[in-house]
């Protein structure tokens, strides 16, 4: 008996199994009921008993062997299904992911969104289709107003009274017929306009807008957010400067010039050798535009204010021609990273 086992411990040795059905098959040959092991185990009662306890032992060996080969298989085998391959190896280096780059319009949105959001302003959004209320009249734009023409309207053709947003102003109307003051909101999003497509000027743009209405707001306050935006987004020593203007929905209205950031003020073709760049469009809240809303303006006034964000970006990251940012070409998006 003791040279039986002896040579099935050397067929479990140098048996491989070439596949999940040869392994049951082994398995049968000697772990089943009626199979090899149980045979033996039958067998040792008769083996006398000096003998017995050194067969016991190989007895008791022989099956851990094939409980062992066999465990060692079925791992293997799991394996393959887990991943289709037989040749697996696991020590490889795995395939390098590439992370992606955040757009850079989203990362200009991020950042103005940030420096807002640290004195206290909150993002609303508001719909792309816009009816002419909260486009045009609410903001004070009278029918047939010749500022209607400042901006070259999307209309939804079977109804003259749905447009595509010509700006984010229109946000504005929105949250003050929603909330009562103090308001203190930024609305960023796209805005649509009927423009020939060229280096600096798209159909597809994106605005923010912002909004702060409460008691005793004044045009002080307005300048001094519009600094400390200016210098949080281009640098601690930039300087600006206010332009009278006219929009209908602000009295008095002003455009703003950030210096060059560019040439530092000094003069350069970004900033057509002035020293100077116009990034927004501002004013006082008018009082009709108030009322419009249901804000008493003898109680409340407030001050608004609305900048391009391909604008922004295109002098902060020094890119000249605004298609650029619409092309989805990966060579130039990848080229930007988030300020920190
Ligand atoms: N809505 C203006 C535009 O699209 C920008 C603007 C100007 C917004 C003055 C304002 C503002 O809130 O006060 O050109």
């Amino acid at each position: 008996m003791k040279t039986k086992i002896e040579d099935y411990l050397r067929e479990i040795e140098s048996y491989s199994a070439n596949g999940a059905d040869s392994l049951e098959q082994f398995r049968i040959r000697f772990l089943s009921k009626k199979g090899i092991i149980a045979d033996l185990f039958d067998q040792f009662r008769e083996v006398p008993g000096p003998q017995k306890k050194e067969t016991g032992q190989l007895l008791n060996t022989l099956k851990n062997a094939v409980q062992t080969k066999i465990e060692q298989y079925r791992e293997a085998f799991e394996q393959q299904v887990v991943t289709g391959d037989s040749n697996l190896d696991l020590s490889l280096p795995a395939d390098f992911l590439e992370p992606g780059t955040r757009h850079p319009l989203s990362l200009i949105r991020s950042e103005i969104v940030k420096i807002f959001a640290n004195i206290g302003f909150t993002v609303t959004e508001g719909p792309e289709i816009e009816d002419d209320w909260h486009n045009f009249s609410a903001l004070n734009f009278p029918p047939e107003h010749p500022a209607r023409d400042m901006q070259d309207t999307f209309f939804i053709e079977s109804d003259p009274d749905i447009v595509l947003r010509t700006h984010t102003s229109s946000v504005q109307i929105r949250t003050m017929e929603k909330e009562k003051p103090p308001i203190r909101s930024i609305f960023p999003g796209r805005v649509f306009r009927n423009e020939a497509i060229s280096a600096r000027a798209h159909c597809i743009f994106h605005q923010v807008e912002g909004l702060y209405i409460d008691k005793n707001v004044s045009f002080t306050d307005l300048k001094q957010t519009l600094l400390y935006f200016s210098r949080e987004m281009f640098g601690s020593n930039t300087q600006i400067r206010l332009r009278p203007s006219y929009f209908p929905f602000t009295e008095p209205s002003a455009e703003m010039d950030i210096s060059c950031n560019i040439c530092s003020g000094k003069g350069c073709n970004i900033c057509k050798y002035t020293g100077w760049v116009e990034i927004l469009g501002c004013g006082m809240v008018d009082p009709a535009v108030l009322e419009n809303c249901h804000i008493d303006p003898q109680v409340y006034t407030g001050f608004a204010f609305g900048m391009g964000i391909e604008r922004i970006a295109m002098l902060k990251y020094i890119v000249r021609d605004i298609r650029l940012y619409f092309e989805n070409d990966l060579r130039f998006l990848r080229q930007f990273v988030a300020a920190s």
